[in-house]
């Protein structure tokens, strides 16, 4: 698993193209700029999937057992569910809800985890350590999605399972006939079907480390076509999610698999590198010009629509243009104590990040088909808990923010930018923005992270055409290195400011280490 993050990093960082960078003559480098935001509103405008706004939990650690999910708490609820927690997942209103992995999925047989609780298979968790119970199910899954009002997105173990298992697993969920698997749900308590439609055909199959078993890529694409005819002939709504990994690996799966195949899998985990906070920045930048080069693996492999599709099936081909699934994106830092502790703490400076990757995923929706932050508690996650309470770590508020304001669809955008000229992040822009508008109200929202530690950007503000209002919504702290925690749970450095500005200003000053969102009304 290790392996397959770095190289997927390395793959990005090879390729680095620094956007914006002729823009900066009109901006004056070092802290005040004297450059326009100017929003598009006549441009093309991609529509935003309402799926980047996910979540992912995972047999790992106290991602689940201990995270969202606790029996016996006095916190919990008869479900076993944390309230406090579900209440901060809530606040973020995701979208998709992915399970059960994530590597541990090369181990996982779902059969373990359905039934009565006391008689469920408790098994050694051999990827990630510790004991499974398997208390936590598919019907516990789907449960806590449907509270969420998030779509469930289930990932099929191609380590110890078989396709067989998996077409069983999609009639158990989505069977509406009197068959054994469908019957088996009914007798578990669920009459209706769960109707998951977001399926993933294993989990980084490419990882040479783990414990999986097709790192070739023409043995995944063979099985994965097995897996894709048994699972859909079982239904063929259902939306799948092909494992991506290197650039090789991704030319042969998306050529082979992409008539079936509805989005390609993309795991990004920007890091600080070498203890320099700003290398961060950076690192997420370049998650930009890895995404444009899988756009152009997609584009020149898989046709936006498929018009040869063996007959024989009784399911259609994909009817949708392929795209990416970043189904795990996150920051991974070390949180020390070994590979297998991911529990980190997030300071400002990741906030900032985080907010970069979301303007990344708004300025990519073209080709950004979903998006499930890896992880939502305790792993990588915006949310920690101990068994008297939980916080909502700095990035909570960035997701939560993002959340609130995007709009339907993509605006472009430009605002020049002094670069930061600070090690660790030379050459990258201060401010990084993305634009949206809203279908139904025709509000445009204009997200600005000024990633400079300790310097105000100004610039100025070109009136989009038929807008008169502007409203001001911002996320600061007071300095990059703040952080909230679990020994001082009521403490939040994180500061929210709304303002009404009205009538749209001339200029505007963003404040250092700022996130700002501009809203602006007709
Ligand atoms: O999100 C943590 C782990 O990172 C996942 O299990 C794996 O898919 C990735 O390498």
């Amino acid at each position: 698993m290790m392996w397959a993050r770095r190289d997927i990093l390395k793959a990005g960082s090879a390729i680095v193209a620094t956007t914006g960078l002729p823009r900066l003559a009109r901006a004056q480098v070092g802290g005040t700029s004297v450059g326009t935001l100017e929003i598009d509103t006549a441009g093309r405008r991609a529509p935003i999937s309402p799926l980047i706004f996910g979540q992912f939990i995972e047999f790992l650690g106290r991602s689940i057992t201990g995270g969202i999910f606790e029996e016996g708490s006095p916190l919990s609820d008869a479900n076993g569910f944390r309230r406090d927690v579900l209440a901060k997942v809530l606040g973020l209103q995701p979208t998709i809800l992915r399970f059960p992995g994530g590597t541990v999925t090369k181990i996982y047989h779902w059969e373990d985890g359905i039934g009565p609780r006391a008689t469920r298979r408790v098994r050694p968790n051999l990827i990630w350590g510790g004991v499974e119970d398997n208390h936590f199910g598919t019907d516990e899954f789907i449960r806590y999605a449907r509270e969420l009002k998030a779509e469930p997105f289930i990932t099929v173990s191609m380590g110890v399972g078989t396709a067989e298992e998996a077409s069983n697993w999609v009639e158990y969920c989505n069977g509406t006939g009197r068959t054994h698997y469908a019957d088996l749900r009914r007798r578990n308590g669920f009459d209706a079907p769960h109707a998951v439609k977001y399926w993933g055909l294993g989990n980084e199959e490419d990882a040479e480390p783990d414990a999986g078993r097709l790192q070739d890529p023409a043995d995944y694409v063979r099985e994965a076509w097995y897996y894709a005819k048994l699972m859909k002939l079982h239904d063929p709504s259902i939306k799948l999610i092909a494992a991506g990994g290197g650039q090789a690996w991704n030319e042969r799966v998306v050529h082979e698999l992409h008539p079936v195949a509805d989005y390609l899998a993309l795991h990004l985990y920007p890091k600080t590198q070498g203890g320099v906070p700003l290398s961060l920045i950076k690192s997420a930048d370049d998650t930009e010009a890895t995404i444009g080069t899988i756009r152009d693996q997609i584009a020149r492999l898989a046709p936006p629509r498929v018009t040869e599709f063996n007959k024989w099936y009784r399911f259609p081909p994909r009817a949708a243009p392929m795209m990416i699934a970043l189904d795990e994106i996150g920051i991974w830092e070390d949180a020390g104590g070994g590979v297998y502790n991911m529990e980190t703490r997030y300071d400002w400076n990741h906030a900032l990040a985080t907010a970069t990757l979301y303007n990344v995923m708004i300025r990519n929706a073209d080709i950004i088909g979903m998006a499930t932050w890896a992880q939502t508690v305790n792993v990588l996650a915006p949310i920690l808990t101990n068994a008297t309470g939980s916080i909502a770590q700095t990035i909570w508020f960035v997701m939560a923010l993002y959340r609130r304001f995007c709009g339907s669809h993509r605006l472009s955008a430009t605002l020049p930018s002094p670069v930061l000229a600070l090690p660790g992040a030379e050459q990258q822009r201060s401010l990084d923005t993305a634009a949206t508008i809203d279908d139904a109200g025709g509000t445009i929202s204009v997200f600005v992270v000024n990633r400079h530690p300790d310097r105000a950007v100004a610039t100025r503000i070109a009136r989009p055409a038929g807008y008169r209002r502007v409203d001001l919504h911002e996320l600061s702290a007071p300095s990059p290195r703040s952080a909230n925690t679990l020994d001082r749970p009521e403490e939040n450095v994180v500061a929210e400011r709304s303002r009404t500005l009205g009538t749209i200003p001339d200029h505007y000053s963003f404040p250092a280490h700022s996130i700002t969102v501009l809203h602006f009304r007709r």
